[in-house]
């Protein structure tokens, strides 16, 4: 959580256009932020009440405080990567106001003395922190945690992410669990039995490298399973992690028709990343490093499944994924070089020049799929939306402005990005949590 400093005071966002899609609000709209709570949303200068500050957002959104459900803030024990101060500064800077912070640290999250530790005011967060704990002791895979203990020390889910649940009977044990605790399990659909030294998708471009591929079937597979089983058991809430293939939307489409049946209460819900919804596996060139994440690149037809799944509302959220890694964890061979890239800072900038503008999704979804989305699937109270009452979390962005991105500049302790230098349309103004404003673009 941020930690108290001084009260928030008031605060006058005028001028700006609300998008609030659980709220149903797409029009101009001024908000008045007070004691880190929404005070009165109402048309332009119809606002009773008065303000110590203004904010001028004539020519921007104003949206509710953007929810990433996915990264790694890599402490405890990882901070020449990241720190939870340096990973929530380059939230801030890309918008995002909540993160939830994956378990797979040194050691891993699998304690409530972890989770506690992850939430405390020293960590110096300057968004919400909210920590997702491993679902098997060290993530193992073996033996389940002690989830209940987890969710009360402040775990809004729990998971082995980096590594999948492998073994069908801890799936179905967690998804148990997680059932009579109202808990989602996020699952890092891999079998790694198939995907052994495999370091990009299976296709034409690695057999060009002469790089092990990772088939689609290996995320399909296990996103089958956690489905099958997700739909016995009642209430259960499979969540699953950076979706990547086409398959795999087959089966949480098959999923979620479940819910609509009185049989079947389970709870299917699924986050994509924006690399995912960007690049294609052939963009790893000659060996890119900044192009080496798990899940891999793929295919132009997963791609293209993606694009209509954002687009038809199957999938729930965009997620980053940040995964911060040292060059020296980078610039060596692409199979011995770490999965993953950052991504805080570029997710609003893609998905504004990526998917509204190229692909024509309207803004309305996309602010969806980074608020009232990720807010329903880790049921995050009074956020999400900027209903009066709810937490003063607000993103304000310029969705015509244009700009490069420059890796060198940004935030996070790593710079491992494939997308420096790229230029973007739609760029974020200011970060606001609790009624503060945490970041602001100069
Ligand atoms: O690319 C990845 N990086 N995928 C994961 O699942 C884990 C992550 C990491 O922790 O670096
Ligand atoms: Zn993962």
């Amino acid at each position: 959580m941020t930690s108290a400093k001084s009260k928030p005071g008031s605060l006058l966002i005028k001028g700006g256009h609300l998008i609030d899609p659980a709220a149903k609000i797409n029009a101009p709209m001024d908000v008045l932020l007070r004691d880190g709570r929404v005070a009165e949303v109402a048309p332009p200068n119809k606002l009773r009440g008065g303000a110590d500050e203004k904010f001028d957002a004539r020519g921007l959104i104003v949206a509710p405080g953007f929810i990433d459900l996915h990264v790694h803030l890599r402490e405890p024990g990882q901070s020449y990567k990241e720190t939870i101060a340096t990973g929530t500064a380059a939230a801030a800077a890309g918008g995002f106001t909540s993160v939830c912070a994956m378990p797979n640290t040194a050691p891993v999250v699998d304690t409530a003395e972890w989770v506690a530790w992850l939430r405390h005011p020293e960590r110096g967060a300057v968004v919400n922190v909210f920590p997702i704990a491993a679902a098997t002791r060290s993530s193992r895979g073996a033996a389940l945690t002690d989830f209940a203990v987890l969710q009360r020390a402040g775990a809004v889910a729990v998971s082995d992410d980096g590594k999948p649940i492998l073994d069908e009977e801890i799936m179905r044990a967690a998804l148990r669990l997680g059932a009579e605790l109202n808990l989602p399990v996020v699952q890092h659909a891999e079998d790694t039995r198939l995907t052994e030294h495999c370091s990009m998708h299976e296709g034409p471009t690695s057999f060009r490298l002469g790089l092990r591929g990772m088939s689609a079937a290996a995320e399909a597979n296990i996103v089958d399973r956690d489905v099958n089983l997700a739909q016995q058991i009642r209430e259960s809430r499979l969540h699953v992690a950076h979706l990547s293939t086409s398959d795999a939307l087959k089966a949480v489409r098959r999923g979620k028709r479940g819910i609509h049946s009185a049989r079947v209460t389970c709870r299917v819900t699924c986050e994509v990343t924006p690399h995912h919804f960007t690049l294609l596996d052939e963009d790893v060139g000659e060996y890119n490093t900044n192009f080496k994440m798990n899940p891999p690149l793929r295919s132009a037809s997963d791609r293209e499944a993606i694009l209509v799944a954002l687009a038809d509302g199957t999938v729930d959220a965009i997620a980053t994924d940040h995964a911060p890694h040292a060059t020296h964890e980078k610039q060596v061979e692409f199979e011995r070089a770490a999965f993953g890239i950052t991504g805080l800072e570029t997710a609003l900038a893609l998905a504004i020049t990526k998917l509204h503008r190229e692909h024509k999704i309207p803004l309305t979804r996309i602010v969806e799929l980074f608020t009232a989305g990720p807010a329903r699937v880790f049921d995050l109270r009074s956020r999400g939306s900027l209903a009066r009452g709810n937490f003063a979390d607000v993103t304000i962005f310029d969705p015509k402005k244009r700009w490069t991105f420059e890796a060198a500049k940004c935030r996070s302790l790593s710079h491992n990005t494939p997308f420096d230098g790229w230029q973007f349309t739609g760029k974020v103004i200011a970060t606001i949590v609790g009624g503060r404003v945490v970041y602001r673009a100069d």
